[in-house]
């Protein structure tokens, strides 16, 4: 990718989804021309507004945002997950807020629109539980031929589950949409817990974002201090799993991928114990994955680098080099 890849992001923002949404603004390698909320963190429409107040933080106010579906296919939106993100879903941190509205019309709507518009193009990175896109499978069954690559922060296929024993979040929170998402005629690029939890952000990068001069870092700073609350009683320490901005940044191929074979993968739909997991076939590991015939998902088990100063890094590099042009601009003579 050398040329900025048009990307839709479909979040639940949530303190890990503004990580991925900084990240993609930040990389060179995306041009993120939409966004759409789903109920998940906090209600779709709460992610919509925390979406377009970190917009116009970050000085970009011209990004569509979609509010999407409220609640999954069964049953009704649970309520977010105000001990993880916060009663607001970006830990009780106040952005200034946007005087920007939504744009008319669903987060599917938005994705099938623009999915037409860069045909063949478009790169989708979901965060979210998956209602929106499958909505958008179901309003244009051609989607999978329009889109060019589907990133999905989802599942666990080696490691525990974080909301049941088996299942993650946002898969659980709509595990219908996941299984139709999969079952799609298109090659999909999972992001599960085993290497979002094991790629950590520490206090001392916290303390990085602090110290920046940039109001957005220091924002993803304030609101991680929450987010390393809730993961002290997991990781025994001040620290947080990496899970939305470390499936941004695979999706615009930043990190190098370690272990990432290509499966089969399914979504437990049952309403027993085992609803929600992502039943991967890993069986293959004994002779070194080879693709299975007719898989359709990589997922992805570990990268090949650090991945903190990854993200960092590409924040800082953006961010120092606006300032540096602004320095630049402001000075006479130069
Ligand atoms: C996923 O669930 C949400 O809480 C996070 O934002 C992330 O997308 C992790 O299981
Ligand atoms: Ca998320």
């Amino acid at each position: 990718m050398n040329q900025p890849a048009p990307f839709f992001l479909d979040c639940d923002t949530g303190i890990d989804d503004a990580l991925a949404l900084a990240y993609l603004l930040a990389t060179p390698r995306a041009e993120l021309v939409g966004i759409g909320t789903v109920s998940g963190n906090i209600s779709a429409a709460g992610g919509a507004r925390n979406t377009l107040d970190l917009l116009k933080l970050a000085g970009h106010p011209d990004i569509p945002v979609a509010v999407g579906a409220h609640d999954p296919q069964v049953g009704t939106f649970h309520g977010g997950a105000p001990h993880v993100h916060g009663d607001n879903g970006i830990g009780g941190v106040d952005l200034e807020p946007s005087d920007r509205e939504p744009v008319e019309g669903t987060a599917a709507e938005l994705l099938v629109e623009l999915a037409r518009k860069h045909a063949g193009e478009l790169r989708v990175v979901a965060i979210g539980p998956l209602t929106n896109i499958a909505e958008a499978l179901r309003l244009e069954p051609n989607l999978p031929a329009l889109v060019a690559e589907l990133t999905i922060m989802g599942g666990a296929a080696l490691a525990p589950g974080n909301i049941t024993p088996v299942a993650e979040a946002n898969i659980a929170n709509d595990p219908e949409a996941a299984a139709e998402v999969l079952a799609a005629d298109w090659d999909v690029t999972l992001v599960p817990l085993d290497v979002t939890m094991t790629n950590v952000l520490e206090e001392s990068h916290r303390q990085e974002l602090l110290a920046s001069d940039h109001a957005v870092s220091q924002a993803l700073g304030e609101m991680l201090g929450y987010y390393f609350g809730f993961y002290v009683d997991i990781f025994g320490r001040a620290c947080s799993a990496m899970h939305d901005p470390l499936a941004a940044a695979i999706a615009v191929r930043g990190v190098e991928l370690a272990v990432a074979p290509k499966v089969r993968v399914q979504v437990d739909t049952t309403g027993g114990p085992g609803r929600g997991q992502t039943v991967c076939d890993l069986r293959g590991q004994y002779v070194g994955f080879p693709d299975q015939r007719g898989a359709r998902c990589r997922v992805v088990l570990s990268i090949g680098e650090e991945f903190a100063p990854h993200l960092l890094g590409t924040m800082q590099a953006a961010w120092l080099s606006e300032d540096e042009v602004m320095r630049t601009s402001a000075s006479p003579g130069l």
